[in-house]
């Protein structure tokens, strides 16, 4: 039986693949019918004028794919079922929606979220805009082009070839891949202090996951949680979400007021504390540090108390003078502290990798409550990961970071100041990759935001950030994933933003 096919030998794609292709289509325009013998390699061979060898590659990715079927004895067959088939949804999709109801007659009950479902449905929901700014100082991103891309994709490439393919599928690591945990183990021994087994450490999809696992592992609805004023968002939402009762505890230039907790929550008052957020080693979004003599206070009032103390970590690796005070959970003998740390900052955010340190006799519900939201996290990343701290390319990228954020720092200082004079006052600018700013102006801060927008500038109001009245004029301003000509440019864009003489907001949305 003879079957013409147009192949090319000048052509740059294989000959196999010509023939497959060339078959495939065949197949699936029904030239070539279903349950229909094919020339045997030798025949066709013969007839396109190629080797057999090559043939039978192309039946061999065909055979594979399920265009034919091979009777051993009687020769090889155009399927009866093709596997495109297999993939695409019926098409008698028609006929099945006539045989329904007409949608308008049916009695529909109203839909009813959960609180938790509620929470999120409502209004003061935060959302970014469709468009991002051109030059933007929302976002809490590191500088995105210096994640070491090369180094990490030779580590993938080496876990992906490795062909340990238990590796790959670990359903029962729920709390993470052990050789990580032993590296973040050795790693917070040596950079904040915290010494802890690797078996209480669990890995997390960032710190969010951790801030949620923490939320259903600890908070019922009514139960009050504090939070410091000004705080995280990402924190607020989760426990609000929840149904906690969220309690402000301010914070001055030491970081958060122990003594205002004290007055407030103590074994003799009516209400406890279930938990306290905190931000300690650079205080979201004030930027200061919480001093030693408040974080021993701290934690002798959560061990009096039995309130459970969130520390988020989340950059503290980029410090600019000093040493650093050692963290919460390496100086708390009460286990009453609740580590997270998070690569969102270190590396990129897009990873999603973070950790929790919980207590050891939290391990297993953690575990537990980890595995029942998403099984475990990426074990393919964690393994990359894992390499990259123990051969040194984590230290390695943290120096040359915290060398490039730091002159970024310098820059954004000195800019603010050229540029807005007595009208800036900078705060929180010793760590981390933001700072806080207050200017000194009259115009409404969502009307500054909307200013900024419209010359390509994205800025970050404080006023979500507190759950009470919050100053004027006050903005977080995050550097870090911005290039020099970009921070002084959009600087510059902002002081003309704020020299217009305009006004776009409707009267009533002014305060
Ligand atoms: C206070 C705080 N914690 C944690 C994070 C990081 O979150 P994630 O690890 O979920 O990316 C951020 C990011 O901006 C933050 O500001």
């Amino acid at each position: 039986m003879d079957f013409p096919i147009n192949i090319s030998s000048t052509s740059d794609v294989p000959l196999h693949r010509q023939i497959y292709e060339e078959l495939r289509r065949a197949i699936l325009s029904g030239r070539l019918a279903r349950g229909k013998r094919v020339p045997s390699t030798r025949e066709m061979s013969k007839s396109v004028g190629v080797a057999r060898a090559t043939v039978s590659m192309a039946y061999d990715y065909l055979l594979s794919e399920g265009y034919f079927e091979a009777y051993r004895g009687s020769g090889t067959y155009v399927s009866r079922q093709l596997p495109d088939e297999l993939l695409e949804a019926t098409d008698d999709i028609d006929d099945l929606v006539e045989q329904l109801p007409e949608r308008s007659t049916l009695k529909t009950r109203p839909r009813q979220l959960s609180q938790y479902g509620q929470t999120l449905q409502s209004k003061d929901w935060l959302g970014y805009p469709d468009e991002e700014p051109e030059i933007q100082f929302t976002f809490g991103r590191p500088d995105l082009d210096e994640f070491p891309a090369r180094i990490w994709s030779q580590l993938l490439t080496r876990h992906c070839r490795s062909r340990q393919l238990w590796l790959l599928d670990c359903p029962t690591k729920a709390r993470g891949y052990t050789p990580l945990r032993n590296a973040i183990a050795d790693y917070l021994a040596k950079a904040r202090a915290v010494i802890c087994e690797p078996d209480q450490i669990i890995i997390v999809n960032g710190s969010q996951q951790a801030l949620d696992l923490v939320t259903r592992v600890l908070v019922d609805p009514g139960d009050i949680v504090g939070i410091e004023e000004p705080g995280y968002i990402g924190a607020q939402k989760a426990f609000h979400a929840q149904g906690a009762k969220l309690s402000p505890v301010f914070v001055d230039s030491n970081g958060v007021r122990v003594d205002f907790l004290k007055s407030r929550y103590d074994i003799s008052t009516p209400d406890d504390m279930k938990l306290l957020y905190v931000t300690p080693s650079h205080q979201y979004p004030t930027g200061v540090s919480l001093s030693l003599g408040r974080r021993l206070d701290l934690l002798a009032w959560a061990s009096r108390t039995g309130t459970i103390i969130i520390e988020d970590d989340y950059d503290s690796e980029y410090r600019y003078k000093g040493k650093p005070i050692p963290a919460l959970a390496g100086i708390d003998s009460g286990a009453s502290v609740i580590y997270i740390g998070t690569f969102s900052k270190v590396l990129l955010p897009a990873l999603r990798l973070g950790y929790l340190v919980v207590p050891k006799d939290l391990i297993d519900v953690f575990a537990r409550a980890k595995w029942l939201n998403d099984r475990h996290s990426s074990l393919i990343q964690q393994q990359v990961l894992s390499d990259f701290i123990t051969e040194g390319h984590m230290e390695r990228h943290i120096r040359r970071m915290r060398a490039l954020y730091g002159e970024r720092r310098l820059l954004m200082i000195e800019a603010l100041k050229g540029l807005f004079g007595s009208d800036v006052t900078i705060y929180g600018e010793n760590a981390g990759i933001n700072m806080l700013v207050r200017f000194n102006t009259d115009i409404p801060d969502d009307e500054l935001v909307i200013r900024a927008r419209n010359l390509g500038v994205g800025i970050s109001s404080t006023r979500y950030m507190y759950l009470g009245d919050a100053p004027h004029g006050e903005y977080l301003l995050n550097y870090g994933g911005l290039k020099d000509q970009e921070i002084i440019e959009g600087l510059t864009r902002l002081r003309a933003a704020m020299d217009r003489q305009e006004t776009l907001l409707p009267v009533e949305a002014q305060d």
